[in-house]
């Protein structure tokens, strides 16, 4: 459990709480590339962590992010015209660059030094990966774009989704690394290769690293080595998952109540084949089926996702939810929008949620103290996920990070 204190200090985002100035020392998704498909196209509304912005593509095709709101009179430019190499607010026709100058301002033609004291908040963006990142931080201590190995690879080896959660970020990065729930809300969705549910682990253990930390899970075998899985937590909101193909996921706060769950498989040295494409667009995995023209899945709260209390009694499904992504995603939801973790009851088997909460408390410290976040070189992204065998005698430390280091990235040749 947490203290009321600590669990705000976790969950709340907004621009100065110190976890929101924290998030905002990293880059983050803020949408598709596919969203802003070409030049002088229409601006799309985006919100990151309680800001309201608006992307758009300029005329050379760079991509802008800034303040939703006009600082004339805070008229909404998602209504704005984009062109030649501007957003232009169509209240009154004050028009801004993808840097947030102010570079026409017809309502005053008497002022000529009017726009040039006008600025409207604009947020760098990067394309990689298919997507349109941003960095939100103090402009002197914008980082290097780390190096995730997924957003690197060519298009074809990497497919991502991503749908709305109704919870808070650390709820759904918390349902991320809760290892036991396996065992429980997949089944019949998610079980072992033998066909029955996975087995509880009988390890469970962290692995401290530079750029977050390694949740390790698994058993010790008869001979002594161990087998065991790497699910990796890149700071501040990503997860690298020990699943072929590679998994991830990155939870970006929309705002305190709702998050967006980007969802990711890949292969680091070759294509997704024709039937791993089906199988990660059959909705059945972490991929669920969206409402058109929305992030918001078919199977939502508004419908208790649809669950079938006959399939749930007849064996097949635990939970009678269908897909696993929507299983994560309604029970993390139903836990309310900021579970109360002032009333849990935690074990041995919720190891990583509690390490994760202690790491980022004292990052939050640190930080407070004038520290420098972890996670900043962007090298140090350089990991990845999956199983593996330790060795008898091997320290664990050791066997990890020998492991989810990626040797020769492929990304880097
Ligand atoms: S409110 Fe945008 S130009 Fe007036
Ligand atoms: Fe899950």
């Amino acid at each position: 459990m947490l203290s009321r204190e600590d669990n705000e200090l976790l969950t709340r985002t907004g621009r100065g709480t110190p976890m929101g100035d924290l998030m905002r020392r990293y880059w983050i998704p803020a949408l598709f590339s596919n969203q802003l498909p070409e030049p002088d196209g229409a601006p799309v509304r985006v919100k990151l962590m309680g800001e309201k912005l608006v992307a758009f593509r300029d005329t050379e095709g760079r991509v802008g992010l800034l303040d939703e709101r006009c600082p004339h009179r805070t008229a909404s430019l998602f209504f704005g015209r984009n062109e030649e190499c501007g957003l232009r607010c169509v209240y009154h026709g004050w028009k801004f660059d993808v840097e947030g100058n102010c570079v026409d301002l017809p309502s005053e033609p008497w002022d000529k030094d009017f726009k040039r004291k006008i600025k409207i908040t604009a947020y760098p963006c990067l394309e990689r990966g298919g997507m349109v990142w941003t960095y939100m931080g103090p402009p002197d201590l914008k980082p290097e774009f780390p190096e995730i190995e997924w957003t690197l690879v060519p298009d074809s080896h990497r497919y991502v989704t991503r749908h709305l959660q109704d919870c808070n970020w650390l709820q759904a990065l918390e349902g991320g690394f809760d290892v036991s729930h396996l065992s429980f809300l997949h089944q019949g969705t998610a079980d072992g290769p033998d066909g029955r549910p996975i087995a509880i682990p009988t390890r469970y253990e962290v692995v401290p690293t530079d750029y977050g930390m390694v949740s390790i899970t698994g058993r010790d075998l008869p001979d002594g080595n161990s087998a065991l899985a790497a699910n990796v937590m890149l700071m501040p909101f990503h997860k690298l998952i020990s699943t072929s193909p590679i998994g991830a996921h990155v939870w970006v706060p929309v705002d305190d109540n709702e998050t967006m769950n980007y969802s990711v498989e890949y292969w680091p040295d070759r294509p997704l084949n024709a039937e791993e494409l089906a199988e990660s667009q059959d909705y059945s995995f972490i991929h669920p089926e969206l409402l058109p023209g929305s992030d918001r899945a078919v199977l939502n709260k508004d419908n208790d996702y649809l669950v079938d209390r006959s399939l749930q009694k007849s064996g097949h499904s635990y939970t009678g939810i269908f897909g696993l992504g929507v299983q994560d995603c309604g029970i993390q939801e139903s836990m309310g929008p900021v579970a109360d973790r002032t009333i849990e009851h935690l074990g041995v088997s919720d190891t990583s949620i509690i390490q994760i909460r202690r790491m980022l408390l004292r990052i939050l410290k640190d930080v407070a103290d004038g520290g420098t976040p972890p996670g900043l070189d962007a090298k140090s992204y350089r990991v990845r996920s999956g199983r593996f065998t330790l060795a008898k005698g091997k320290p664990l430390s050791e066997g990890v990070h020998d492991f989810v280091r990626i040797k020769e990235p492929a990304f880097a040749k």
